[in-house]
C-alpha cells in the first residue's frame, strides 16, 4: 500500500482530499439549503449525494445542481435499498476516485456543515472521528423524549454489549480516513437501515484504528420527514446483540484457551 492509499502521508493540518457523501431520499426541500450550506463552510470539498430514485425527484434536483458545481456529483441507485447500502456505494465511489478523507452527513440539517472542519481537524489525531451528540458540549435540538431516549438507550446497550467506549456509535455525522473503509470488508457490511453506523464503528475499532468522538449539536430536521422506523430500530437491537454475543464468546474462547 502507498502512502497516498494509507490516507497517512499528510502532516497534521494539511489539506486531504475529501469528499462528503450525502445519501437522499425525498429530501427536495433540504437538498440545495445542506449542499449550499456546506459549500461555503468547506469550499475544498467534493460532495457526492446518493440518491435511491426518490420519488419526489430529488435525483433530479441534485443533477441540475451538480451541473453547475464541479465539486457536486450525484450517484443514481435504482432503489431505496437502505441508508448503509446506498453509503457503502458512495464508499466505494470515493476511495475508486482516490479520496483521502470519506465524510458522512445527512441531508435534512441535523448535521451541520459549520461543524465540519472541526472533524476533519480532529482526523489530524485519528482514523475515524464520530459527530457526537452524546458526550460534554454535544447535544441534540428539539427532539421528543421519545428519541432522546431511543438514541441514549440504544447507544447504552451497545457500549454494554460490545465493552466499546464511544458514547454515540449510532450517529450518523463522522469522518474516516481512507485507510478505514480500504481496511473494513464493505462487502461483509449486511446492515442495511441505521445500525450500518454502529457496524462500521464496531469493525474499525476491531480493526485497531483510533476512532474519536468530538461533540456536534444535532438538530432536529425542520422540513421532509424521517425515514426512521420500527424495522429499523428491530434490525439495530438484534444485530448488536449477535455482535456482542459473538465477541463474548471469542473472548471465552481466548480465556480458556489460555491465549
Ligand atoms: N439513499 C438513501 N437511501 N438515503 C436514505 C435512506 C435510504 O434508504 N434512508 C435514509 N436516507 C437519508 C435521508 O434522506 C437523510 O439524508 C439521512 O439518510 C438520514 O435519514 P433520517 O431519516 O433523517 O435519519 P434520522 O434523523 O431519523 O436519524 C439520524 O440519526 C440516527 C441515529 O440517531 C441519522 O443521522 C442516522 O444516520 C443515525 O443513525
Ligand atoms: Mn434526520
Amino acid at each position: 500500500m502507498t502512502e497516498a492509499e494509507s490516507g497517512s502521508s499528510a502532516e497534521p493540518g494539511e489539506q486531504l482530499r475529501t469528499l462528503v457523501i450525502i445519501p437522499t431520499y425525498n429530501e427536495r426541500e433540504n437538498l440545495p439549503l445542506i449542499l449550499q450550506r456546506l459549500r461555503t463552510a468547506v469550499p475544498e470539498a467534493d460532495v457526492l449525494v446518493v440518491d435511491d430514485s426518490s420519488p419526489d425527484g430529488t435525483g433530479t434536483l441534485a443533477d441540475k445542481i451538480a451541473a453547475e458545481d464541479s465539486h457536486v456529483e450525484v450517484l443514481h441507485r435504482d432503489q431505496k435499498a437502505g441508508l448503509g447500502a446506498a453509503y457503502v456505494a458512495g464508499f466505494r465511489h470515493g476511495l475508486a476516485a482516490g479520496y483521502q478523507v470519506l465524510v458522512e452527513m445527512d441531508a435534512d440539517g441535523s448535521h451541520a456543515p459549520e461543524q465540519l472542519p472541526r472533524l476533519l481537524t480532529a482526523l489530524d489525531h485519528a482514523d475515524l472521528v464520530l459527530g457526537s451528540r452524546w458526550v460534554t458540549g454535544g447535544q441534540v435540538l428539539n427532539w421528543p423524549r421519545s428519541r432522546r431516549l431511543l438514541s441514549r438507550g440504544g447507544n447504552l446497550y451497545t457500549r454494554l454489549a460490545l465493552g466499546i467506549d464511544l458514547h454515540d456509535a449510532t450517529g450518523g455525522y463522522r469522518a474516516y480516513r481512507r485507510s478505514v473503509l480500504q481496511t473494513i470488508d464493505l462487502s461483509a457490511i449486511a446492515s442495511e437501515g441505521y445500525c450500518f453506523q454502529v457496524d462500521l464503528a464496531w469493525r474499525a475499532v476491531q480493526a485497531g484504528f483510533r476512532v474519536i468522538e468530538v461533540p456536534i449539536t444535532f438538530a432536529e430536521r425542520v422540513r421532509g420527514e424521517s425515514k426512521m422506523s420500527g424495522d429499523i430500530v428491530r434490525e439495530a437491537l438484534l444485530r448488536v446483540t449477535e455482535w456482542g454475543a459473538a465477541h463474548r464468546l471469542a473472548q471465552l474462547k481466548r480465556l480458556v484457551t489460555r491465549r
